[in-house]
């Protein structure tokens, strides 16, 4: 194994508050890190690095970990362009749109899903994510989940089961034969297949006695409970999370005191999506100020799916956060690199850590808050391989 040392690095981002200044970004000046193999094998002042093979100077750049991006859908096929212009031109959205995307996916070969995959995850890659979360949702046939979750297994470690994502066309007239398969036959082929499942509560989507039949068929099977919550109007898509456990309750646009209250007496994450606001023409953002005044864990994600949020940047993510969620620059880099990793229960990924994987993002830029300030600007890009699971 060949020994890398990272040098010159104007401000380290670490995420542990023992290091630095002491804030929960653990902000490390004139740093460097020696990477060995694919881990992190040493953090300190540039003036007291050990030797290593090789020796790389950033120029004063800021390094900071990988972004966790905690909620992706980037296993479909096909675009809805039409449908976010006629959004533009001041259509709503509803949850219905899905299903054009199930009808492109389930009339897609597997290797034109990897393709799709494989290009939305380079993208990523290339605007600094390490970690990557990512979902079935648009075959909603058992053999067509099945298949979105073989590819999404193929790009990263972090799969989710989302067959409750809508009622397929199909089931339209009979939603209970749907929440059956669900947590029946689709189940029993897809659980072996994923770490997490999601159900997206919603009007239009699934109700709250549904989605607990389906979360807590799953955790039978082993696996951890995520859910789409309060996305497009109040609802028990948070509360309902919150009972089962869940590692994250994602969206929070509309929450009530009540809600808030749940997320932070459950560590249920709040994982915020503003991205999927911004495409949907929310008239409200979430409120990431009020949940962690209330001591709510945020995370940021990109929520990248075609019909919602077809962005892969979480540069753009932690602006819109700045901007239109209340979070502070520094919050918001918290939210999009350990808020992330919470939100999958990770404690390996969206630190810069001594014998953690080497997940390495850099900046063209002096610090961390140039990520907000400077919005539209391709100033993240991996400098070191990814988390070694998601690329
Ligand atoms: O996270 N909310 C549900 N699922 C996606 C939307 C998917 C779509 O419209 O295709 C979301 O926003
Ligand atoms: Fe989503």
């Amino acid at each position: 194994m060949t020994s890398t040392l990272y040098t010159g690095i104007g401000e380290l981002v670490t995420n542990d508050p023992a290091r630095g200044d002491g804030s929960a970004l653990g902000l490390t000046r004139d740093a460097a890190v020696v990477v060995d193999g694919d881990r992190v094998a040493w953090i300190g002042a540039a003036a007291a690095a050990p030797e290593a093979d090789t020796r790389v100077d950033v120029g004063g750049r800021c390094v900071l970990p990988g972004f966790v991006d905690s909620h992706s859908h980037v296993v479909f096929a096909g675009d809805r362009a039409e449908e976010f212009a006629a959004r533009a031109a001041g259509q709503p959205y509803a949850a219905g749109g899905i299903r054009t995307t199930v009808a492109a996916v389930r009339a897609a070969t597997d290797e034109e899903l990897l393709a799709t995959g494989r290009r939305l995850l380079a993208e990523m890659r290339r605007q600094g994510t390490g970690t990557v979360e990512i979902k079935s949702g648009y075959g909603l046939s058992v053999e067509d989940e099945r298949r979105c979750l073989e590819v999404a297994a193929q790009l990263t470690d972090e799969v989710t089961f989302l067959g409750a994502h809508v009622v397929p066309p199909e089931f339209a007239d009979e939603p209970d034969s749907y929440v059956a398969l669900v947590t029946g036959p689709m189940l029993d082929v897809c659980a072996p297949l994923a770490r997490w499942i999601d159900v997206f509560v919603e009007d239009g989507a699934f109700d709250a006695d549904a989605a607990r039949a389906i979360l807590e068929a799953g955790r039978a099977r082993g696996l951890e409970a995520r859910v789409h919550a309060n996305q497009l109007g109040p609802g028990p898509g948070v509360q309902v999370a919150c009972e089962q456990g869940a590692a994250s309750a994602d969206h929070c646009t509309h929450l009530t005191d009540a809600d808030v209250a749940a997320l932070v007496d459950s560590g249920t994450v709040a994982t915020l999506v503003p991205g999927a606001d911004f495409s949907t023409r929310s008239p409200v953002y979430p409120d990431g100020r009020r949940l962690i005044d209330a001591g709510a864990t945020v995370a940021l994600a990109t929520d990248c799916n075609p019909g919602t949020s077809y962005t892969t940047s979480m540069p753009f993510v932690i602006a819109l956060a700045v901007r239109e969620c209340g979070l502070t620059p520094s919050e918001a880099v918290w939210a999009a690199t350990a808020g992330g990793a919470a939100a999958l229960r990770r404690d390996d990924v969206g630190r810069i850590v001594e014998g953690a994987p080497a997940a390495l993002t850099v900046l063209d830029a002096p610090t961390h808050l140039h990520l907000a300030y400077r919005p539209g600007v391709p100033l993240a890009a991996p400098l070191t391989a990814d988390d070694g699971r998601s690329a």
